[in-house]
């Protein structure tokens, strides 16, 4: 008998095919209005959960007796409790690499976009207020030669250096636990403390993991030591941020600018400070928002359940101490 998958995001008519060839699905494509209830109705009967963008706790795994895996349609895992899906031996994979190159896109995105001003200055220009040559008032700042500082250096703080390096002539520092000698030669890179970093940058971007150590990693005393004329991104959790010290350094000139695709609580609130800031680019988490991409984090995701459902490691396991619980 094919074992039962609850989808809490939509599949291409192909990917929802393949699965469908190994599981029968419960399709909830919505969480909004009576969804999340619908999902709760359906945890009983689950062994597999694939989604996304829902924290998925104690109080709802509890529904799911029979769960065996989750794959997530995310690189991130921060939406997961660990220790409760190892004591349960629950696996859950997720869909790195794929997603690499978009959002290092992404935060080039975000580095051009807040340096050159396009989104304030192309409202301008969108509302008719074009009337004469931009002046000194309308400048943006150069990113070519400018120096990248890297918070994070896994697969996409390298897909970050590789375009700052090779594509902007950047010089790179970077803050991780451990300096990474093969990312120091390919980009003439160099490991920092988190305080020279701050010091050095001019572009301060966070591609790092939400875990309990970078939770508000970096707050007022942080703001406090970038120059007055850094740039601030972040494409990685909001939480990685304290949001308040964020505002409060943009509104007083501390800080540049901000370009961020990610917030303290998402979606952003229509009336929060920074939407009311010029020198903020914000973009609704789209870090790996592309036709091509989402696909392949799905594909990815289906590959992994399906794996784990027939009783094989998921390529992309995160969590081996539940497979290890399940004796493999
Ligand atoms: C990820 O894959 O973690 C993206 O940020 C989407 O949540």
């Amino acid at each position: 008998m094919k074992k039962h998958v609850v989808l809490y995001k939509s599949l291409s008519p192909a990917l929802r095919e393949r699965l469908g060839e190994h599981a029968e699905i419960t399709e909830i494509t919505q969480l909004g209005g009576d969804g999340l209830a619908r999902l709760r109705d359906a945890l009983p009967h689950a062994h597999g959960l694939l989604g996304a963008s829902l924290r998925l706790d104690a109080a709802l795994l509890d529904l799911a007796p029979r769960l065996e895996a989750v794959a997530s349609v995310s690189v991130g895992v921060d939406n997961y409790d660990l220790a409760y899906l190892d004591r349960r031996a629950i696996l859950l994979s997720n869909t790195p690499d794929v997603l690499t190159e978009t959002t290092a896109d992404t935060g080039f995105a975000l580095i051009l976009g807040t340096a050159r001003r396009v989104v304030e200055l192309a409202s301008m220009v969108r509302a008719g207020e074009w009337t004469r040559n931009v002046g000194p008032a309308q400048f943006g700042s150069d990113v070519h030669g400018k120096t990248l500082g890297i918070i994070g250096m896994g697969r996409i703080g390298e897909a970050l250096a590789q375009r700052g390096h090779f594509g902007f002539g950047m010089p790179v520092i970077y803050h991780s636990r451990n300096p990474k000698p093969a990312v120091d030669a390919r980009f003439n890179a160099r490991h920092a403390s988190l305080e020279q970093l701050l010091a050095e940058a001019d572009f301060v971007c966070m591609t790092l993991p939400l875990t309990a150590a970078t939770e508000r990693m970096i707050g007022a005393r942080e703001f406090a030591l970038m120059k007055p004329s850094a740039i601030f991104v972040n494409i990685a959790r909001g939480k990685v941020v304290d949001e308040a010290a964020l505002i409060a350094a943009l509104q007083s000139g501390q800080l540049h600018a901000a370009g961020l695709d990610v917030f303290e609580k998402e979606p952003l609130a229509a009336d929060s400070p920074l939407l009311r800031l010029d020198n903020v680019v914000a973009t609704p988490h789209i870090g790996s928002a592309t036709v091509e991409t989402r696909e392949a984090m799905a594909r990815c995701a289906v590959d992994n359940l399906i794996e784990a459902l027939a009783g094989r490691r998921p390529a992309n396991l995160v969590n081996p101490q539940a497979w290890a619980a399940r004796g493999r």
